[in-house]
């Protein structure tokens, strides 16, 4: 009985504490630009990733400078986690939700219950898209984050003009010799995996020499990249990879162990490019092992919260600014990286 209770006990603190979010929230005092204290709930997808960590505190530490009340939800990659945050910020009247989908498609019907609350939603990072005939602009007030497509064209243009101009240490560009390409793909269904895969296929096929030889998610996580990787350079078509594209950093990360354990040179053998510049590939970058990184900006905090205060107090807001990224390889890392924030 005493072991029961006791189990009981657990669970309902398990779900209070699931259910409530952990909750980060200054003493008293109005949020800046308004005239009383706003609440805003928080969906976060995980922590796969460095770029997600650096989204997250660029979050935490923008709600501590304006001084709102963030509870914020860890849903570990998953979509129903969400929706059980999402119906929770509801139930709690929160002021305006803020989350990053984990997958494009099946927001329907929770975006139409934040609708009917009378909540402004802000989506994060990453897009929905909705049953044909929806408009996201309809049901989403603002959407804060990168053009995912035109990261993925700023990769194959750097890619192309690399091999073009340098080439690895089999072959150069030529028009008409196979440049054979190996995708290490996100989390499938994503905005930024939909999003990088369309921008990419859409500039690459501009190059008939271009062929995919390998293509798979890592599910932008470091380990995965590794184990993915680690697969092809077993397969008798291992020789055969010129380039890899890595739809983040920390898959090129993994990847590049898994190719330096097979007795190939990163960089150099493969040429190898990802999305996000992160600490991380500035390091690899130096170490010549990653060839150059398209940036993704993860420090949105501060125009999640801006853009919250407009909201509520009813002011214009542009439904989408893009944020301004920039590209990094050898040729720029070593002075850029003192300045990196993340
Ligand atoms: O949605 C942004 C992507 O998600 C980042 O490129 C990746 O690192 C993250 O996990």
């Amino acid at each position: 009985m005493k072991k029961l209770l006791i189990a009981l006990l657990v669970l309902a603190t398990a779900a209070f504490v699931f259910a409530k979010g952990d909750s980060q929230s200054g003493s008293g005092g109005v949020t800046r630009g308004m005239n009383r204290k706003i609440v805003m709930g928080y969906s976060q997808i995980g922590a796969e990733s460095e770029w997600r960590t650096a989204c997250t505190n660029s979050v935490k530490a923008a709600a501590e400078e304006y001084n709102v009340e963030l509870i914020f939800s860890d849903a570990q990659q998953r979509q129903e986690n969400q929706m059980q945050a999402i119906r929770s910020f509801i139930r709690q009247k929160v002021d305006i939700i803020g989350f990053t989908p984990v997958v494009e498609t099946g927001w329907d019907a929770i975006l139409q219950e934040i609708k009917d609350a009378g909540i402004p939603v802000i989506c994060v990072d990453r897009q929905v898209t909705l049953a044909a005939g929806k408009r996201q602009e309809d049901y989403i007030t603002a959407f804060i984050g990168s053009n995912m497509q035109a990261e993925a064209t700023k990769a194959a243009q750097w890619i192309v003009n690399y091999m073009k101009t340098t080439g690895n240490t089999r072959k150069k560009d030529d028009g008409r010799t196979d440049i054979n390409v190996a995708i290490l793909e996100g989390t499938t269904g994503s905005g930024a995996q939909v999003g990088r895969t369309e921008g990419w296929n859409a500039e690459i096929a501009k190059y008939a020499n271009y062929k995919t030889i390998f293509r798979q998610t890592g599910n932008f996580t470091r380990a995965e990249g590794q184990q993915v990787m680690e697969a092809w350079m077993k397969s008798p078509q291992a020789n055969d990879i010129d380039v890899l594209l890595a739809q983040n950093d920390d898959m090129a990360i993994g990847a590049i162990d898994a190719i330096n354990a097979a007795g190939k040179k990163p960089g150099t053998d493969i040429i190898i490019v990802s999305i996000d510049a992160v600490k991380g590939a500035f390091d690899a970058m130096l170490r010549k092992e990653l060839n150059a990184t398209i940036e993704c900006n993860p420090l949105l905090g501060p125009q999640v919260m801006d853009t919250a205060v407009k909201i509520l107090n009813k002011q214009p807001i542009t439904w989408w600014v893009e944020s301004e990224e920039s590209q990094f390889d050898w040729t720029n890392a070593e002075a850029a990286y003192p300045t990196r924030q993340y």
